[in-house]
């Protein structure tokens, strides 16, 4: 089968793009590298030993899409293209719908004609806004309180509206709380341009000697250290359950865990929770990250950082229930595979 990837470079993509070139399945890439670069394209290469079909093009643009859609054949489509930065999305809030919404809904209607109706669309945690209950599951009420988060919410709900406005959609919508670690090669891995936001590659170059030390955002929060909280998934875990959500809408992917023919979702719009269900503190991350990969990670205190919940984690029910996904990798492997990637690089 021949999947489109649209933000195919980034580092979800290029894992993604690598099991599924992997279980014999054809790629092609679409990436602006707004935060990605072509040395992903070159590493994943490298690593199945053959050529990427891949275009450096935005998914506004529709001349491009076509002219993509015509020349290929696809199956279905895992759209990850999107910005993803919730302080830059407060400072640049038109560049975040225009890209994330505007491109989303471009990219939707030349899949609808060329008569591409599966689609498997990344979304986040983010959509829950602060936690009401935990663990949360795909009930939790949403809220944003971020132009960033508004973007991921209107997207899913104008996935909803088409998918019951017209016949044939299947669309999975993804939920993922907090990806971290690289494939076991450290041949891909996270490699965000600039001043990174999230917690692990922020650890990696404190471990590098790039940073002196890391800023602890919180220790008085209502969590096991006072640290914050959050739900942790192995990268690998996340890109499989992309491949099981596939399954999942009838396109048979890998070997896996039967689903039955009846349990094979009908047209229509799905959520799903992506996470491990359990916990971990930012001190937790860290003092395992040192234990494994024997390095020492400096840290000090900081006050919170704004717009930050004490704990977030999933209910992941409904994923292994659904497509029998499970994430198997523990915070041990995903902090050495982590630094692996990074001494490789
Ligand atoms: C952040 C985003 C979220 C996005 C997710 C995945 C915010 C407020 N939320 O979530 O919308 O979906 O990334 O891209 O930006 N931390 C430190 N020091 C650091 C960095 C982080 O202590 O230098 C702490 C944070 O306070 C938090 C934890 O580490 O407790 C995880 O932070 P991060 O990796 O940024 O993820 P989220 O905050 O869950």
């Amino acid at each position: 089968m021949n999947f489109l990837i649209p933000g195919g470079a980034g580092y979800i993509g290029i894992h993604i793009a690598f099991l599924l070139l992997d279980s014999g399945h054809d790629v092609v890439i679409i990436d602006n590298f707004s935060n990605s670069s072509s040395e992903s394209i070159d590493d994943l290469e490298n690593l199945m030993g053959r050529k990427i079909t891949f275009y450096q093009s935005n998914i506004s643009d529709e001349t491009e899409l076509n002219r993509i859609f015509t020349k290929h054949s696809f199956d279905a489509v895992i759209h990850l293209a999107a910005l993803k930065s919730v302080s830059e999305s407060i400072l640049k809030p038109n560049e975040y719908f225009k890209n994330n919404c505007n491109g989303t809904s471009c990219l939707l209607s030349v899949m609808r004609s060329f008569g591409v109706k599966n689609l498997i669309y990344s979304s986040s945690a983010t959509v829950y806004g602060i936690p009401r209950y935990l663990p949360i599951d795909e009930k939790h009420p949403l809220s944003s309180n971020n132009p960033y988060a508004e973007t991921k919410l209107k997207i899913e709900e104008e996935l909803r509206s088409i998918s019951e406005a017209e016949d044939g959609w299947k669309i999975v919508c993804l939920r993922y709380f907090n990806p971290v670690g690289a494939h076991e090669s450290g041949l891909i891995g996270e490699n965000p341009r600039g001043i990174p936001n999230n917690l692990m590659p922020h650890i990696v170059n404190v471990a590098n000697g790039e940073l002196p030390h890391i800023n602890i955002y919180g220790n008085d929060y209502d969590t096991i250290d006072g640290t914050g909280v959050r739900d942790y998934v192995h990268i690998m875990d996340l890109s499989e359950s992309h491949l099981l959500a596939l399954n999942y809408i009838g396109l048979k992917v890998i070997n896996h865990e039967d689903i039955e023919l009846s349990s094979i979702a009908k047209a229509g719009f799905h959520i799903f929770n992506i996470g491990t269900g359990k916990g971990c503190s930012v001190l937790e991350l860290i003092r395992t990250f040192e234990e494994v990969n024997n390095v020492k990670i400096p840290y000090k205190f900081a006050s919170r950082r704004p717009g930050d919940v004490a704990s977030c984690y999933a209910d992941v029910h409904r994923s292994a229930q659904a497509f029998k996904w499970i994430a198997t990798k523990g915070v041990e492997e995903m902090c050495s595979s982590a630094w692996n990637f990074k001494i490789r690089s």
